[in-house]
């Protein structure tokens, strides 16, 4: 059995919650979230050092506030435990840096929940480009429509000072390009704005747009659009020499001629996961079998290329991008 505590008890821990208590290896050893009353009758712990001593615990859930990540996933990485961490997993390159450490000294399974990963779309996609379906790739424009600026407004993601539209929505789009692609890229240079929210009390940009160049040629735009007037959605085009995709509110399809009499072929592969908390499910199931998941460099380095995104915002110039091996 896998001793787990979740560290977080809103949308996202809740569903957690309820995912261990659902998988037959699994077993929920405390909760820990300091404003949400106990109505289930949980274990609920005083403290996030209560919830993370507990000499038998093996999995630590964290689904708190994102600047809660980086101090709790290192205390759980320090301890021994392994970690499932909701994104953004920290907050700046540096403590992106001590996680890298910290994961050196100690051998144990991180994931984060880049959950778009295992939607059947994305799956397919990505043997669609292995298989050669797209000829050579040269170009991925990717948006983040958030479509949600009241969540933004009424809650604790407006009172950080520092809130990152690009490590809170754009890294889904990030993470996405870093998985089809294979590659991570070398350069990134960002510009943004915050004209939607100018009248909003919190100070964040509310439209970040990044442009990333990679060794192999290849020029993405990702942007996170969190201002923008349509209902929630991701978009993504990848274009290749033999074949373009292009996913938008229309649906997914791709195009593999020019003649503009032919159609589309359009896609019926699911967009969204079967459940947010697979990639947890997963790795119970790895942890259960004896075969934790070693780290995947490439969830840190996703999270490099989105810090580097803000990091060039901040210089106000082109970044070049340090990835971990
Ligand atoms: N992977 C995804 O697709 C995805 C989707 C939504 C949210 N998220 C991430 O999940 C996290 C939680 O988001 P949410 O939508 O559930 O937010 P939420 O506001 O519903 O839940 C956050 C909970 O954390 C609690 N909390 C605050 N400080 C804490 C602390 N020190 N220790 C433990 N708990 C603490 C809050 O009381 C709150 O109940 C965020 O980091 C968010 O970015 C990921």
């Amino acid at each position: 059995m896998i001793n787990c505590s979740v560290a977080g008890y809103g949308r996202m821990g809740t569903l957690h919650v309820n995912e261990i208590e659902r998988h037959a290896n699994a077993l929920l050893n405390s909760v820990y979230d300091p404003l949400i009353k106990n109505d289930r009758n949980l274990p609920f712990a005083h403290s996030f050092e209560d919830a993370c001593q507990s000499k038998d615990l093996d999995l630590m859930v964290i689904a708190s506030n994102d600047d809660q990540h980086f101090t709790q996933l290192i205390k759980s990485i320090e301890l021994g435990h392994h970690v499932f961490v909701e994104k953004p997993m920290c907050r700046s390159l540096d403590e992106l840096d001590q996680i890298f450490s910290a994961l050196k000294r100690k051998k144990i399974s991180l994931v984060c929940n880049y959950l778009l990963r295992t939607a059947p779309l994305y799956v397919w996609l990505k043997e669609q480009i292995y298989q050669g379906r797209f000829g050579e790739i040269y170009a991925l424009d990717g948006e983040y429509l958030y479509g949600r600026l009241d969540k933004i407004r009424n809650s604790w993601r407006g009172e950080i000072s520092d809130y990152s539209v690009m490590q809170g929505g754009g890294i889904h789009i990030v993470d996405i390009m870093l998985f089809l692609l294979n590659e991570c890229p070398s350069y990134v240079s960002s510009a943004s704005n915050k004209i939607v929210t100018n009248q909003d009390k919190f100070h964040f940009s509310d439209f970040h747009s990044a442009r990333y160049e990679f060794d192999s040629g290849i020029v993405a735009n990702v942007s996170a659009n969190f201002g923008c007037v349509h209902p929630h959605q991701h978009t993504l085009k990848i274009y290749g020499s033999k074949g373009t995709f292009i996913l938008d509110d229309q649906g997914p399809r791709f195009i593999g001629f020019t003649n503009p009499e032919q159609k589309a072929e359009f896609l019926s592969f699911k967009q969204k996961p079967d459940s947010k908390s697979l990639l947890l499910h997963q790795q119970i199931n790895d942890l259960s079998q004896g075969m934790p998941s070693p780290t995947s460099i490439s969830d840190l380095n996703t999270m490099a290329s989105v810090l580097y995104a803000d990091e060039s915002l901040k210089q106000n110039k082109r970044m070049k991008i340090e990835h971990y091996n």
